[in-house]
């Protein structure tokens, strides 16, 4: 009996409790009435007369230790309570959520699709990686044509026939294969193209391409709709100019210079002192292309163009390296705020 109690003095003089609720657990162990320091008490009447007094004693002893020690343990845990309530200052200020901005690439996306829908235009997009029908044949683009060369096409390396469209003007074809004229639309979206990386030019960015085709769509129907767009982008006293160019899908083909904005014409350093900056390609609608999509060129005539959205949004916000644009730096970022 005497070493029992000596072993569970020891016990209890070690144990430990990670919570409250262990405490509790412990408490029931120890002194519930079959609790192990209880059950002592049940064989107190074996032990001898003469020896009772001391065991006794030391079961006196034994169960004051275990109350003690249960106390401890529990006003332990409340006091580390009532600290954690009593430092919780719950007036502090906390930090601020940043909230994001959005790209200015999709701000100045969305203000061109704006733009356009006002006009009638909807908006329709379509595949990244494309077969060769789409992004050159289809275009015009015959197969030793020397334009193909002009766009550094990155290829699937096992298969010659499908590549990273190098420009939206692949979503034209698949619009007019599948859509009865009118038509009028367009298609913005990320191209792909084998160039080095600069401060002018990348090996991703972004196009958005107009298509209209209708019976008797003019040339001056295309350049009304080029002039509505650059005012509304860059301002009412924006002027245009169309200089004479080439692209296989687009015949007469031409280029589109805006007054330069920074400047209003004068010149500067944006505008390389020409008072111009170039902005898109455009045409009217080759017949072949027509033809190519199951369209009767006797009956159906368009116009087409084709912007980099790079371009435009480095000539709205004046910035001078494109690559910032890829960095995902929020110093960069977090200056664009807009509409859209
Ligand atoms: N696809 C041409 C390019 O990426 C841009 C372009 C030029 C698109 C003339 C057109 C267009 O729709 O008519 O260089």
């Amino acid at each position: 009996m005497i070493e029992r109690i000596n072993s569970l003095v020891a016990e209890i003089d070690s144990i430990k409790a990670g919570s409250l609720e262990e405490v509790e657990q412990l408490k029931l162990k120890y002194l519930s009435k079959k609790g192990l320091v209880s059950v002592m008490f049940d064989d107190f009447k074996l032990v001898p007369a003469e020896m009772k007094r001391e065991v006794g004693q030391m079961l006196n002893d034994l169960k004051n230790k275990a109350q003690q020690k249960i106390e401890e343990l529990k006003s332990g845990f409340e006091q580390k309570k009532s600290d954690i309530s009593a430092n919780l200052d719950l007036t502090r200020p906390t930090d601020n959520i940043r909230s994001g901005t959005r790209h200015p690439l999709s701000i100045i996306r969305n203000q061109i699709i704006d733009i356009f829908s006002r006009i009638g235009f909807t908006v329709a997009e379509g595949p990244e990686i494309e077969d060769d029908w789409h992004n050159f044949s289809a275009l015009n683009f015959t197969a030793d044509h020397p334009a193909r060369d002009m766009q550094d096409t990155f290829f699937i390396a096992t298969n010659p026939d499908i590549l990273l469209r190098t420009h939206t003007s692949s979503v034209q074809i698949r619009t007019m294969e599948n859509t009865k004229p009118p038509i009028r639309m367009i298609f913005p979206g990320r191209v792909f193209r084998n160039e080095a990386i600069s401060a002018r030019a990348h090996c991703i960015f972004h196009q958005v391409e107009g298509l209209y085709i209708d019976k008797h769509v003019s040339f001056a129907d295309l350049k009304q709709t080029l002039m509505y767009f650059a005012k509304e982008m860059f301002g009412e006293n924006t002027k245009i100019r169309l200089r004479p160019s080439y692209f296989p899908f687009t015949e007469p083909s031409g280029e589109m210079d805006v007054s330069c904005n920074i400047c209003g014409g004068v010149g500067c350093n944006i505008c390389k002192y020409t008072g111009w900056v170039e902005i898109l390609g455009c045409g009217m609608v080759d017949p072949n292309a027509l033809e190519n999509c199951g369209i009767d060129s006797q009956t159906y005539t368009g116009f087409a163009f084709g912007m980099g959205i790079e371009r435009i949004t480095m000539l709205k916000y004046q910035i001078k390296d494109l690559r910032l644009f890829f960095e995902n730096d929020v110093r960069f970022l977090q200056q664009f705020t807009g509409a859209f």
